[in-house]
């Protein structure tokens, strides 16, 4: 018995050793430590032994289980840290190889588009009005009196403004020239400001026409303010938004806060004058509004006319990007399809 027991033993312990997987080392377990394992058989034959065989082959057999049981726990110690071993070189981390890739946050092609006007004209000397001049939600009044549109103007007609139920002349503003009014209103002459910001106009949406859309309203004021000085900045301002020097042409127009007024047309940028599409055969794309601020206007605001004089401006936002970057639909500016909007 004795032998035998030495046999298991023998034979356990170099299956132990022999045993490369925790599966390989729980069958040795199973085999020889189990209730129904080897060495519980040898223990059932004991009765039949001598009290003195009983004893001594009991102990060695116990001593067996206890020293097989020590050596499968190390062998599973040794097998887990070989087994950490591998995982640790398999899934090795090079903190030199690029991360995943995360889409990057853009900043949106119109903000680009205002922030890009607005450093051209702060480069002119400009700098931008405070934000509370410029509320999107305005009066008619600021809107359109203190502009010097005569009472039942056309444009304050419900077809172009959005009137609101807030207060009876309460409206989304329908242009950013409202801003003029409050800046000067804040401050004395020298005034040289620009003042980005949306506006609203209740038109049916189209290719070209949003009923949201963006301004850049533009303001100077001192003494001797010529329409010289309004065409040497606009042309400027041309010149470094549309990247070369473009002829641009001022045609006589019409704005009730601006006497002379003008519209600034850019030779066409994708004929060069000759006529296409974009510019319905004529070589011109119109850019802004502009004009000598109204006698009217400046009196309103308790600007001395015969001290002062000066020029406003207003351009579109959406219709100067359109022009640079040959976007033939304006809705694409406020669908927001992230294959559009990558292209910046
Ligand atoms: N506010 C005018 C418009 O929306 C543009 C303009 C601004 C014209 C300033 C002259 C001076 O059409």
């Amino acid at each position: 018995m004795k032998n035998t027991l030495e046999q298991i033993y023998k034979n356990a312990a170099e299956e132990i050793i022999n045993a490369q997987t925790f599966d390989a080392l729980e069958n040795v377990k199973l085999k020889y430590l189990s209730r129904k394992g080897e060495l519980n058989s040898i223990k059932k034959n004991l009765k039949d032994l001598s009290d003195e065989e009983k004893r001594t082959i009991g102990a060695l057999a116990n001593n067996i289980f206890n020293e097989l049981d020590k050596q499968i726990d190390e062998k599973m110690q040794k097998l887990y840290k070989v087994q950490l071993n591998n995982k640790l070189e398999s899934e090795r981390i090079d903190i030199t190889l690029p991360s995943d890739f995360r889409p990057q946050g853009k900043v949106h092609p119109l903000t680009q588009t205002i922030n890009e006007i607005v450093e051209i004209f702060q480069g002119l000397g400009f700098s931008v009005m405070p934000q509370e001049y410029s509320p999107e939600v305005e009066t008619e009044y600021i809107n359109f009196d203190m502009l010097n549109f005569p009472p039942n103007h056309p444009a304050k007609d419900m077809q172009d403004t959005f009137y609101t139920k807030v207060a009876p002349n309460v409206i989304l503003r329908s242009q950013t020239s409202g801003a003029q009014i409050r800046q000067m209103l804040n401050q004395n002459p020298p005034v040289r400001v620009i003042s980005p910001g949306r506006v609203y106009r209740c038109e049916s949406v189209s290719a070209r026409k949003n009923n949201l859309f963006h301004q850049i309203e533009g303001l100077l004021v001192d003494k001797d303010i010529t329409f010289a000085d309004l065409k040497g900045i606009l042309n400027e301002f041309v010149r470094l938004y549309f990247g070369a020097s473009r002829p641009t042409r001022f045609r006589a127009s019409y704005f009730p806060f601006t006497e002379p007024s003008a519209e600034v047309d850019v030779q066409c940028i994708m004929c060069g004058g000759k006529g296409c599409r974009t510019c319905s055969g004529s070589g011109w794309l119109e850019v802004l509004g502009a004009g000598m601020v109204h006698v009217n206007v400046l009196k309103n605001v308790g600007i001395d006319p015969e001290i002062y004089s000066g020029f406003a401006f207003g351009m579109g936002v959406e219709r100067l990007a359109m022009l640079k970057y040959a976007i033939n639909d304006i809705r694409l500016f406020f669908n927001n399809d992230v294959r559009f909007l990558n292209q910046f």
